[in-house]
């Protein structure tokens, strides 16, 4: 029988790599590793990339065996979920991994100015009533501006159209830099390496009920104002739009 969620924060809570920062509002308090994950937990000056969102941190834990010379750490609110990452980097002896517990509105108090080097953002909820919840939104964006080296790569993994249009247009709107895009990743020419070897949990849920995937990977720029277009997008049908309806879960596409 699996673990239940008390057991695993018990686990987690003995777990060296499993960080906690309590949510105290976009503008609370510092993190103490702010500014300190390379001299207080990795220690050996190499690039880090996050996983926001990261899930059971099926990208953190992929990427940190296919790349030991890098650092990686996935962030989530939920811990329970992070467990499995957690779990299996620590049982592999993997020493480039971490994982944060936190709300990805305090991002920016769990990191310096320029301590990050790229983003990967993996089946993100598109939050289409609210566009300042969208992990691609201006207002992130603002965010990661202020721990991403100038010009970091943000890598996003989707199976929404709605999230893919969303971005896609942003990126138009403000001249970002795009260095890749499909939105059929499975069936285009970047169908290899990390993009397809390394499957998500909720990947694996949309691609087995027929749903293409789709991948933008563009560069973050520290100067420049960012605003947010002003295009209606049509909604993902299959998903549910506020509390109120609920999601059919059927395939669209
Ligand atoms: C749809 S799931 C995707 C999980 C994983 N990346 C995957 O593909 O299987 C979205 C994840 O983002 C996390 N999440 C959503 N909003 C968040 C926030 N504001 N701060 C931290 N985590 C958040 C959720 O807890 C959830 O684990």
């Amino acid at each position: 029988m699996g673990k239940g969620k008390l057991q695993k924060f018990a686990d987690m809570a003995h777990y060296p790599h499993v960080f906690e920062h309590p949510y105290a509002g976009p503008e609370g308090v510092p993190f103490a590793m702010r500014g300190k994950w390379d001299e207080g937990f990795f220690g050996n000056g190499r690039p880090l990339t996050l996983e926001l969102g990261c899930g059971r941190g099926e990208y953190t834990v992929g990427l940190a065996r296919r790349f030991p010379e890098q650092n990686f750490i996935g962030v989530d609110i939920k811990g329970a979920r992070m467990w499995t990452g957690a779990t299996e980097a620590l049982q592999e002896g993997l020493k480039n991994v971490a994982f944060l517990r936190t709300r990805i509105e305090a991002i920016d108090q769990c990191f310096a100015s320029g301590e990050v080097d790229e983003l990967w953002l993996t089946f993100s909820d598109p939050q289409m009533k609210k566009a300042t919840k969208r992990l691609t939104s201006t207002y992130f964006l603002e965010r990661y501006r202020r721990f991403l080296k100038d010009g970091g790569r943000i890598h996003l993994k989707t199976d929404s159209n709605f999230m893919f249009t969303y971005t896609r247009l942003m990126l138009e709107h403000n001249a970002l830099s795009v260095e890749a895009i499909t939105d059929d990743l499975y069936h285009s020419p970047l169908a290899n390496g990390v993009l397809t070897d390394i499957r998500t949990y909720y990947e694996q849920q949309w691609l087995d009920r027929g749903m293409t995937i789709k991948y933008i990977c563009f560069r973050l720029p520290q100067t420049g104002t960012l605003s947010e277009s002003d295009v209606d997008i049509p909604l993902d049908d299959y998903r549910s739009y506020g509390r109120s309806k609920r999601s059919s879960l059927q395939t669209s596409k």
